[in-house]
């Protein structure tokens, strides 16, 4: 039986965000941004493992207690200059320490997606536990998309049919992911487009609103006001 393992890239430095500590760490009702991702995905029994690649600088992980998470989680200091480099490194160390095998399925989760449910993660499994490739959580564009010319002004408006914006988890298998990784072109920036490069296909997952990336500071208000809600209604 194939094993599934959550790995969260936390090597960026949020600089979007514009803070003094990297958006992973900054304060999320009371709790390190990725506290919220990481607790959903180990609360997901059928997540053996929850892997988090940080920078190799990191000074912030050991300011927390993530004693509860003890037994589920493995901690890399291999995080890179880009998402996917970070995630490259995660996968090697993953293999080197032996936890991850070829057919095991890796779910790539953003640190700053903190509006991640357990519901959304067993939905993910359960429609691609018997993929051939593996695919993502995404939603299909609700508003109107402007092409603009060089000038900031509209050139044409482009048909919103068919166009899904890509989320987290990423969900494929240790080898795909792997070679598709290390094959990829530069500037991706998921890792279904790199095992797209290879010419495959991966299944697009209905997933919500509520995941979305924390990347500017207004967005930390609404992520606040999902996990309060969350709080309060178990999900
Ligand atoms: N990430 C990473 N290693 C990098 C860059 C990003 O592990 N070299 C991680 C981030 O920590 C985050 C996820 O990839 O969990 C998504 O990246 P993004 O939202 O772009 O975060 P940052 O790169 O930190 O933010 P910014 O692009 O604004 O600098
Ligand atoms: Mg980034």
């Amino acid at each position: 039986m194939a094993e599934f393992i959550a790995l969260i890239p936390a090597a960026g430095s949020g600089s979007r965000m514009g803070e003094d500590i990297p958006k992973q760490y900054r304060p999320l009702v009371g709790k390190p941004m990725i506290y919220h991702a990481l607790r959903t995905l180990c609360s997901v029994t059928r997540i053996s493992t929850v892997c988090v690649v940080l920078a190799p600088d990191d000074t912030e992980w050991v300011r927390h207690d993530w004693d509860e998470f003890t037994g589920k989680i493995r901690i890399f200091n291999c995080g890179g200059a880009t998402r996917a480099e970070s995630v490259t490194n995660g996968l090697k160390e993953l293999r080197a320490a032996n936890y991850a095998q070829d057919r095991d399925w890796i779910l790539v989760h953003d640190a700053a997606r903190p509006g991640l449910s357990t519901t959304l993660v067993e939905q993910l499994l359960d429609q691609l536990a018997d993929d051939e490739v593996g695919g993502l959580l995404a939603v299909p564009l609700a508003d109107t998309l402007k092409h603009m010319n060089d000038t900031g002004r509209v050139m044409r408006t482009e048909s919103r049919k068919r166009l899904w914006q890509a989320q987290t988890p990423q969900m494929f298998r240790t080898k795909l992911l792997l070679e598709a990784l290390e094959k990829a072109p530069t500037g991706i920036t998921d890792d279904a487009s790199a095992v797209e490069a290879l010419g495959f296909s991966p299944k697009l997952v209905v997933g919500n609103a509520y995941n979305f990336k924390v990347t500017y500071p207004q967005d930390l208000k609404l992520a606040e006001l999902i996990l309060r809600e969350r709080a309060t209604t178990q999900n």
